[in-house]
């Protein structure tokens, strides 16, 4: 773990260029806007080592699956979340020479992720041959209000020189993914054509026919004014460039502005792409770079305005804070309810850009409380409409009705291949559940379930009632063969986790029949139309919650994790000596999976969920057995672990806990960060704030609260949206305030008071006051 990047409570910063860490440095300064997104890949050419990385939300390719032994069942492809064209290519060559940082000295090199505004800037002086010193300062953004629009600003100085500098921007679409299983390319080209100022590439994929289009657009100026260039343009296959070339003396510099438009056939027809792109470019030209900018600023500002956590007296988590919120709003922007959230975002291709369980359980909170309720609804709806795929996923193994939701996935098909995940690791249905709960519980739209929700419940409800079978000899319901998200231990028997979940789910199903049945009759009569729901079904889930088995210690009073897991020899983590963690890289799976180390929350995850249905000692109780043998070898692992820790008054436990969840890609954690962000880890973060110092939870239509400050912090302040208000929490000492920055009124309950509060108003309290009043 290497930690280089300079402490700043709004950018990141990188104060000087080391090949070494330049793939690390490529995912971290990551820009994106929901729509697209841009490793912090060099705009000149760079020979060293780099993962080029262009990616359009929502376009990927169904990758023929590699696997050594194949079972029945398994998905034929992996989705992969497609490289697409580069379109941030520009070739500088000075005299003849081709700048590349890989082959020449580099100098006062900055590098800033600018996330108050958004935007990525380089600067650097390069020593070229004999001495000629040329400073590059370049800035980008990927807009947040005209999506398709990225933008760059490439300014050449040359020092102490006089000399011709050539310019070419390009669109190379002969792109290939890292990851593709076999070396192949993805793309076919459709159309091209290069011109004066500028040109368009379109792209096609192999299999799918998602189709790209890039259009560009570029002119040169020399010490801010229209220069005479000498000026070419160059077309190959996949390929659209232009030249342009001119001279500058020492101290003048050349500016090349390059604006791109990237459209697909997700949002446009075939035919209408080209235009669609173009047109879109042309507002950008003629409103230039600096309105751009500007918008992006504002943009931003929006976004910061709902979203924004202040820590006061700790620079470091102050940053990553920001960070995390930074990279989840760059990922997902919700107004597109096909587009989900992938473990990286667009900073990486491991993955694939899929789906994982991830979205419901860690990253649904972050955008309840951050953004409109309509950007959550959207990830929930985004699960319905993939039911029909989902029922077909269960029928394919087996099962006769209901549906099981795909562990990964793009389209709504599993596209995952491994057994013990593909097939075992069925719990995803339960977190899939678990969010229309959360979702209705935060925002109060029982609407919802009506709409959308129960038909997602009444299916996932009968997979369970399926999936679990009578046990004669225990006389009780058990689900066999299961991973639970513990992914250290495969194929085990009554994963306490999966149980409750699966039993949880049924009840929940069962209650909103039952409200929807007094609330909304027409519409739930319609729905048992549509879902063929017959009472016996109600009656096995009635009988399956009242008799499913649950593995219990009654000796330490926790719920086991599976059957047989005292069986273990218990040696907690801190008795192991240091070299053999990671054990995901120093231990073979076989001996993994025989130890007692658990991967990530397993019963603590179903205690996280369920927290409102147990008590604290409960809680505690299998805090204290679990957390110890924990590895946390899941990037989602330490924010429960805060959370929990909070709730518990484990204050060093809950702390040690950020500090490994939040600047886990900043200070390359887990020595993966070159992979990409750790995306979904990252909502974690905020909920281990926002959840653990905050201690908020939704109770009764309440905002309930119970925050507690680590010890290091001066004060912490966060924004919830809550039902139509915007509250600002601010945690200082004792003291707590809420402030309603909307005229919506809201009701929250501060240490076990409750506080009705108007609009634009605010309340104060401390907790000893708080406490005294209860
Ligand atoms: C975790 C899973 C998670 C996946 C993607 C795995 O390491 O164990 O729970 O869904 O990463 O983030």
């Amino acid at each position: 773990m290497k930690q280089y990047l300079q402490v700043d409570e709004w950018s990141i910063i990188e104060d000087s260029f080391d090949p070494s860490t330049q793939e690390i440095s490529e995912s971290i300064f990551s820009i994106g806007n929901g729509y697209m997104g841009q490793r912090a890949n060099f705009e000149e050419r760079y020979s060293g080592r780099s993962l080029q990385g262009s990616y359009m939300a929502g376009v990927y390719y169904p990758d023929k699956t590699r696997v050594g032994w194949w079972k029945n069942g398994y998905p034929e492809y992996f989705a992969k979340v497609l490289n697409s064209t580069n379109w941030i290519g520009i070739d500088v060559v000075i005299d003849g020479e081709p700048l590349d940082l890989a082959n020449c000295s580099v100098k006062e090199f900055v590098r800033e992720l600018n996330m108050k505004e958004g935007w990525l800037s380089r600067r650097f002086t390069a020593v070229l041959d004999g001495g000629r010193e040329l400073r590059v300062e370049a800035i980008r953004f990927v807009s947040v209000k005209r999506q398709p629009i990225g933008a760059i600003r490439y300014a050449v100085t040359p020092l102490n020189f006089s000399g011709s500098i050539t310019f070419t921007p390009y669109l190379d679409g002969d792109i290939q993914n890292k990851d593709a299983n076999y070396e192949e390319k993805f793309w076919n080209e459709v159309e091209k054509q290069a011109y004066a100022s500028g040109g368009y590439l379109t792209l096609k994929t192999k299999k799918l026919d998602f189709h790209v289009t890039s259009a560009m657009a570029y002119r040169l100026e020399k010490d801010s004014q229209p220069v005479q260039a000498e000026s070419t343009f160059a077309e190959r296959e996949k390929y659209v460039a232009g030249s342009l070339t001119a001279a500058a003396a020492a101290g003048e510099t050349l500016t090349l502005y390059k604006y791109v438009a990237n459209v697909t056939s997700r949002n446009y027809g075939l035919g209408q792409l080209v235009e669609a792109a173009r047109d879109q470019l042309e507002e950008a030209v003629q409103d230039g770079f600096d309105v751009l900018k500007q918008e992006q600023a504002v943009a931003w500002a929006e976004k910061w305005k709902e979203s924004d956590i202040v820590i006061e007296g700790d620079p470091a988590a102050q940053q990553a804070i920001r960070f995390n919120i930074f990279q989840l709003n760059q990922t997902y922007s919700g107004e597109d309810d096909r587009l989900n959230i992938g473990p990286k975002g667009f900073t990486g291709e491991k993955y694939g850009g899929s789906t994982y369980w991830d979205t419901e359980a860690y990253c649904v909170p972050f955008y309840l409380s951050t953004a409109d309720a309509s950007i959550a609804r959207n990830l929930l709806i985004y699960r319905y409409k993939h039911l029909q795929k989902a029922r077909e996923n269960a029928r394919k193994l087996g099962f006769t009705k209901g549906a099981l939701y795909p562990m990964v996935t793009m389209n709504g098909e599993e596209c995952h291949n491994e057994w013990e995940i593909t097939f075992e690791e069925i719990h995803r249905n339960g977190a899939i559940a678990y969010a229309i709960y959360n979702y209705v519980n935060y925002t109060g739209d029982r609407a919802y379930l009506g709409q959308y929700g129960l038909e997602v419940l009444v299916e996932i409800s009968r997979f369970w009632e399926q999936r679990a079978s009578r046990s004669t000899a225990k006389g009780k319901y058990v689900i066999l063969g299961v991973t639970g998200p513990n992914e250290y231990e495969n194929n085990v028997n009554n994963n306490w986790y999966t149980n409750r979940i699966a039993a949880w789910t049924l009840e929940y199903t069962l209650e909103v029949l039952e409200e929807l049945e007094k609330s909304e009759p027409a519409r739930y009569a319609e729905l048992l139309e549509t879902l063929k729901l017959e009472n016996e079904e109600r009656a096995v889930w009635k009988d399956i919650i009242a008799n499913m088995y649950y593995p219990y210690d009654e000796e330490r009073g926790v719920f086991l994790q599976q059957d047989g897991f005292l069986d273990k020899e218990l040696i907690p983590v801190n008795e192991l000596s240091p070299e053999h963690l990671p054990l995901n890289q120093n231990w073979s799976w076989d001996r993994i999976l025989r130890s007692c180390y658990i991967k990530q929350a397993d019963v603590l995850q179903g205690l996280y969920f369920l927290g409102h249905l147990y008590d604290l000692d409960t809680k505690k109780r299998n805090f204290d057995f679990y957390e110890p043998l924990t590895v946390h070898e899941s990037s989602l692992s330490p924010c429960l672990h805060n959370i929990l820790a909070c709730e518990l008054g484990y204050k060093e436990k809950a702390y040690e806990m950020y500090l490994r969840t939040s600047r886990l890609d900043l200070d390359n954690y887990n020595n993966d960060t070159e992979d990409g962000c750790h995306i979904t880890s990252m909502a974690g973060t905020w909920m281990s704030v926002v959840q653990g110092f905050g201690g908020l939870r939704v109770m009764q239509g309440e905002l309930v609260l119970n925050p507690f400050i680590p010890e290091h912090w001066h004060s912490f302040s966060f924004k919830v949206m809550f039902r139509g208000a915007r509250l600002k929490v601010n945690v200082q000492g004792e003291t707590v305030s809420v402030v309603n920055e909307t005229e919506t009124p809201a009701a929250v309950r501060i240490y076990g008071q409750s506080f009705k509060l108007d609009g634009l108003s605010e309340v104060h309290t401390r907790k000893s006051e708080a406490e005294a009043n209860v």
